[in-house]
C-alpha cells in the first residue's frame, strides 16, 4: 500500500470515527470500517458474542425471506439478516438515536434496510407480516409484555420467531396440572412455576427493565401467545413457531394512544 493510500484510508477512518462518536452512546458495538462502535460494552463484543451462540439455529440462507427485526437498536441483527440474503429487512425501534446509528451503520456498510421509528405496541401499522420476526432483549424493557406478544402474533408473525429475554431465578421446568384447586398454594412455591419479577425501581441502573421472567414463565407466555418453541439453543434464545391460536379468552388489542404504553 502506498503513503498516499494508507493516508486516505486513515483520513476516511477518522470521518467514520467522528460519525460514530457524534451518533451518541453505542450499545451494539458494531465494526464500520475498523471503527468500533461501542468498544467497553459491558458485555464484551456485544452483541456479537451473543449471536455466536444461536446463529446456526437460523437459517443460514435467508434469499426469499423477510425479516421484522422488533428492538433493532444500532441494527446488528437487521445487517446480520441482510449478509444472509434475506430479500427485505425492516427494523423497528422507538428511539431516534438507535434508529440514526443503524442507518448510518447500514449505509456505510452497504446493507439496504428499512428502518421505522414504532413501538411494538403499533406493529399492526406495517400492514404486513414477515416469514421472519427477530424480538431480542426487548420483552423485559416493556411494561405490558404478554400485550406486545399477542400483537406480534396478530399482525406481524407468520413462522419463525425468535425470542431472547433477560431471565432471573429458577432455571427450572416442571410439568404443571391443566387446573388446580383454589385451596391449592403450595404449587407456587415450586421453582418451576412460571414467575415474573416486577422491578418498581431499577435493575442494573436501568429504569426500563420492567418484568424479568424465569425460564418457565418464558416458556409458558410464548406457548400462550401462541408460539410454539421448537429450538432453545442459548440459555436466552428461544427458536419459535407462530401457531393458529384457538379462540378464547386472550387479551385483546384495544387501539389507544401510544403513550399509554410506553
Ligand atoms: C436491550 S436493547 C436490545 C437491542 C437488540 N434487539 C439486541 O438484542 O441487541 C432494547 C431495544 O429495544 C428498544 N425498545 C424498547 N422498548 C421498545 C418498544 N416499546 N418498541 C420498540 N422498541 C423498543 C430500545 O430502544 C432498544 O433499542
Amino acid at each position: 500500500m502506498s503513503a498516499e493510500t494508507a493516508e486516505i484510508q486513515t483520513d476516511l477512518r477518522e470521518q467514520v470515527a467522528q460519525r460514530v462518536r457524534a451518533l451518541g452512546d453505542w450499545f451494539h458495538n458494531l465494526d464500520i470500517g475498523g471503527v468500533q462502535t461501542a468498544p467497553d460494552h459491558f458485555l464484551g463484543d456485544y452483541p456479537r458474542v451473543k449471536w455466536r451462540r444461536f446463529q446456526d439455529a437460523i437459517p443460514a440462507d435467508l434469499h426469499g425471506k423477510t425479516v421484522l427485526d422488533i428492538g433493532c437498536n444500532a441494527g446488528f441483527y437487521s445487517i446480520e439478516m441482510k449478509r444472509r440474503g434475506a430479500d427485505r429487512v425492516v427494523g423497528i425501534d422507538f428511539d431516534e438515536k438507535y434508529l440514526a446509528q443503524a442507518q448510518f451503520a447500514a449505509d456505510a456498510l452497504g446493507f439496504e434496510i428499512e428502518f421505522r421509528k414504532l413501538s411494538v405496541y403499533d406493529v399492526h401499522e406495517l400492514g404486513e407480516k414477515f416469514d421472519i420476526v427477530l424480538f431480542l432483549g426487548v420483552f423485559y424493557h416493556l411494561r405490558h409484555p404478554l400485550l406486545a406478544l399477542d400483537l406480534i402474533h396478530q399482525h406481524v408473525a407468520t413462522d419463525l420467531f425468535i425470542f431472547q429475554s433477560l431471565q432471573r431465578g429458577s432455571e427450572a421446568i416442571e410439568l404443571l396440572e391443566d387446573d388446580y384447586e383454589f385451596s391449592e398454594t403450595d404449587v407456587f412455591e415450586r421453582p418451576g412455576f412460571p414467575k415474573m419479577y416486577f422491578i418498581e425501581k431499577r435493575y442494573s441502573g436501568d429504569p426500563t427493565n420492567w418484568w424479568i421472567p424465569n425460564r418457565a414463565c418464558v416458556e409458558a407466555m410464548l406457548r400462550s401467545a401462541g408460539f410454539d418453541i421448537v429450538d432453545h439453543p442459548e440459555a436466552e434464545v428461544l427458536v419459535c413457531r407462530h401457531r393458529a391460536l384457538p379462540s378464547g379468552p386472550r387479551a385483546i388489542y384495544v387501539p389507544i394512544r401510544r403513550d399509554d404504553y410506553d
